[in-house]
């Protein structure tokens, strides 16, 4: 047991996790690998981000400008995906539907293919490698796509997993390591002198622990009792993304190989395929608070941009819509390891990245619990980095 561990005591954790999405879940199962006592609260543990997300590792795919540090981080996460999983399917006895597929991505018109051009370049300043391929070169690996794809990037690295599974799975090897699950809100974090304790739940009950981990994705920065300034530094928001999900029926042939994904009037959209026959169709992005709604426009865009890349989809049940909201911050990069407030930890943020950065997250996240250190790779990414800065505003 490491330096940060407490005595076990009947009702006091080492680690208390807030938020049980897959990011607070890898926290706990990790940390209860190192021999600490875990518990979880969330009333519904699974059931964050993670269940709208189509489940892409798209280190590469959804590279952007001035992300090159998120990169780093994206692609080691995404080289322990295979080990990972290995590992969680063993420990859970469930399968969390990792596929090493890899994506293509396309262009429909001129200006589709500027951008991906434009996307060719920084991946290739980033020392990775991306091979073009005219439409033609596409369609030969994925021939269901339409006549007017011009052109695309064939990226092999990026690969798919099944967030539901991968939640569902995070969650056994939790119960099966020792975990406690309090199904419950966490309604304030509590403080005394300069230490946070624990929690107080929606319900009244109190948990102590040693360490508490904020893993409460895009309402991170809302726990009450957080103090102020270290509330401006967990600048966590919601960024809505309304997904649609088809079904190829049994018999059909498949209609893609790998995910598909596309810049379609300047909108991304993207097409996961999954060994189960679902298509994921995502994601909108849109900035509109707490707001979880489908609307008749978000599923109109990611269904006609969908069905300008791929024609066929038109014949597919379509078996559920549903909007979920990425935990961004102001530099997409998630927040890992020590706040700032001794005894509270931070896994949020994690923004479009969170089902990718499931496994580096959780090893980070235990190091820092058990030494108090993040290793070298997650020491970007902590809360410093937002420090508050008082500016002077002209008369
Ligand atoms: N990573 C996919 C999305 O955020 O839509």
């Amino acid at each position: 047991m490491g330096p940060h561990a407490m005595p076990h005591t009947e009702d006091r954790a080492d680690v208390l996790v807030v938020g049980g999405g897959v990011i607070g879940l890898v926290t706990a199962w990790r940390a209860a690998g190192r021999g600490l006592r875990v518990a979880v609260v969330d009333p519904e543990p699974g059931r964050g981000a993670a269940w709208v997300a189509a489940g892409m590792l798209a280190a590469v795919t959804e590279l952007h400008h001035g992300e090159e540090a998120l990169l780093d981080l994206n692609l080691a996460s995404a080289a322990r995906y295979p080990a990972f999983a290995a590992e969680l399917t063993e420990a859970a006895g469930a399968d969390i539907g990792y596929r090493d597929c890899g994506t293509l991505q396309v262009a429909l018109d001129a200006d589709d293919r500027a951008e991906l051009r434009e996307l060719e370049l920084l991946r290739r300043r980033c020392g990775l490698a991306a091979s073009w391929l005219t439409g033609r070169e596409c369609r030969r690996l994925e021939p269901m796509l339409a006549p007017g794809v011009r052109g695309g990037l064939r990226v092999d690295g990026d690969h798919q997993t099944d967030p539901r599974r991968l939640a569902a799975a995070l969650r056994t090897a939790c119960e099966r390591a020792g975990v406690v699950f309090h199904r419950d809100e966490a309604r304030e974090l509590t403080v005394v002198g300069d230490r946070a304790t624990g929690v107080v739940l929606a319900g009244g009950d109190r948990l102590g622990a040693g360490q508490t981990v904020l893993a409460a994705g895009c309402r991170s920065g809302e726990l009450a009792g957080l103090p102020p300034e270290l509330r401006a530094r967990v600048p966590v928001r919601p960024v809505k993304g309304q997904v649609v999900r088809l079904r190829i029926p049994p018999g059909y042939a498949p209609f893609l190989s790998r995910t598909v994904r596309a810049v379609v009037r300047g909108a991304q959209v993207y097409l996961v395929p999954r060994l189960s026959g679902e298509l994921v169709i995502g994601a909108t992005t849109e900035e509109l608070g707490f707001d979880t709604t489908v609307t008749a426009g978000g599923v109109y865009q990611l269904l006609r941009d969908a069905h300008e890349l791929l024609p066929g989809i038109t014949e597919l049940p379509l078996v559920e819509t549903l909007a979920g909201l990425r935990p961004a911050t102001p530099d997409n990069a998630p927040l890992l390891g020590p706040s700032g407030l001794e005894g509270l930890q931070l896994a949020t943020g994690h923004g479009r990245n969170g089902v990718l950065l499931t496994p580096i997250t959780g090893e980070a996240l235990a190091e820092s619990l058990t030494t108090g250190e993040l290793p070298d790779y997650a020491r970007p990414f902590t809360a410093g980095r937002f420090a508050t800065e008082t500016r002077e505003v002209p008369a």
